[in-house]
C-alpha cells in the first residue's frame, strides 16, 4: 500500500472553508482518484479515513459528516460521479461497478419526528460543534457494503444499512431500504428481486 498524503484531496468545511488533514488516506499505485471529498458539519475530520485499493477508479463527491466516518474501496472498482454521504462508513468491494448520479447514504439525516428536526439547520449554520452528539442521537444511521462483482445502475439510491450482496445488480434508479442477495437483480422503489 503506497501512502499518498493529501496531494489528490481538496477538504473543506462548508461554511468556512478551511481546509483539514484526514487521519488515513491511502491509494494504491494505478489508482485514479479524482473525487471531491467535503467535510460537511464532521468536527473531527482527522478521524475520518479513506482507502482505495489498486487499479480503481474514483469520481463523484464524498461528504465525511461525522468524526471516525471511513470509506474502503477494493481493487478494481469504479465509481461514478455519484455521492457517496458517510456518517459511519461505506465499504464498496473489488470489481464494483457504481455508475453516475447514484446516492449512497448511511445515514436519514434527520429523525422522522418534526419536533426532533426544527433545529438541526440552525445547529449546521451555526457550527455548533458541541451539538453534533445530540443532533446524531436523532438520526438514524447504518454502515453500507456493496460486495465484490456487483454493478450500481444509474441514479440508483442506496439507503443506511443496507448490504449489496456479492455480484447483485441494482436498476437504474431503484431506490434501496433493504439488503440485496448475492447474484440477485433488484429494482423499483422501494427496491425488490427480480432474480
Ligand atoms: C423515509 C425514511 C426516513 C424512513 O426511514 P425508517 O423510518 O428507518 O424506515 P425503514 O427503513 O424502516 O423503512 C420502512 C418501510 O418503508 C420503506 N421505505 C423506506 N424509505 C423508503 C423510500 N425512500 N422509498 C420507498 N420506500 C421506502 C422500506 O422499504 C420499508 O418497507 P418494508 O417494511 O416493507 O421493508 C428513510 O427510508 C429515507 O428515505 N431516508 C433518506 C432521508 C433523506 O433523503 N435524507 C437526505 C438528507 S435531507
Amino acid at each position: 500500500m503506497v501512502s499518498n498524503p493529501l496531494k489528490k484531496l481538496i477538504l473543506y468545511r462548508n461554511q468556512r472553508n478551511v481546509f483539514h488533514r484526514l487521519g488515513e488516506f491511502s491509494v494504491e499505485n494505478k489508482t485514479l482518484f479524482k473525487a471531491q471529498v467535503v467535510l460537511s458539519g464532521c468536527d473531527k475530520p482527522e478521524t475520518c479515513s479513506i482507502v482505495v485499493g489498486e487499479g480503481s477508479v474514483v469520481f463523484g463527491t464524498i461528504y465525511f459528516q461525522r468524526q471516525g466516518a471511513f470509506l474502503r474501496i477494493g481493487r478494481n472498482t469504479f465509481i461514478g460521479e455519484s455521492e457517496l454521504i458517510i456518517s459511519t462508513g461505506i465499504t464498496v468491494g473489488n470489481n464494483v461497478l457504481i455508475s453516475r448520479g447514484c446516492l449512497l447514504q448511511d445515514h436519514d439525516a434527520h429523525s422522522r419526528e418534526a419536533a426532533l428536526r426544527r433545529d438541526d439547520l440552525r445547529v449546521f449554520m451555526e457550527g455548533r460543534e458541541h451539538d453534533w452528539a445530540h443532533y446524531w442521537t436523532n438520526v438514524k444511521r447504518s454502515p453500507i457494503v456493496i460486495e465484490d462483482d456487483a454493478w450500481i445502475g444509474a441514479r440508483a439510491i442506496i439507503l443506511k444499512g443496507v448490504t449489496i450482496g456479492h455480484g447483485a445488480v441494482v436498476g437504474a434508479g431503484a431506490v434501496v431500504t433493504r439488503g440485496v442477495s448475492p447474484s440477485a437483480t433488484a429494482v423499483g422503489n422501494p427496491a425488490s428481486e427480480i432474480g
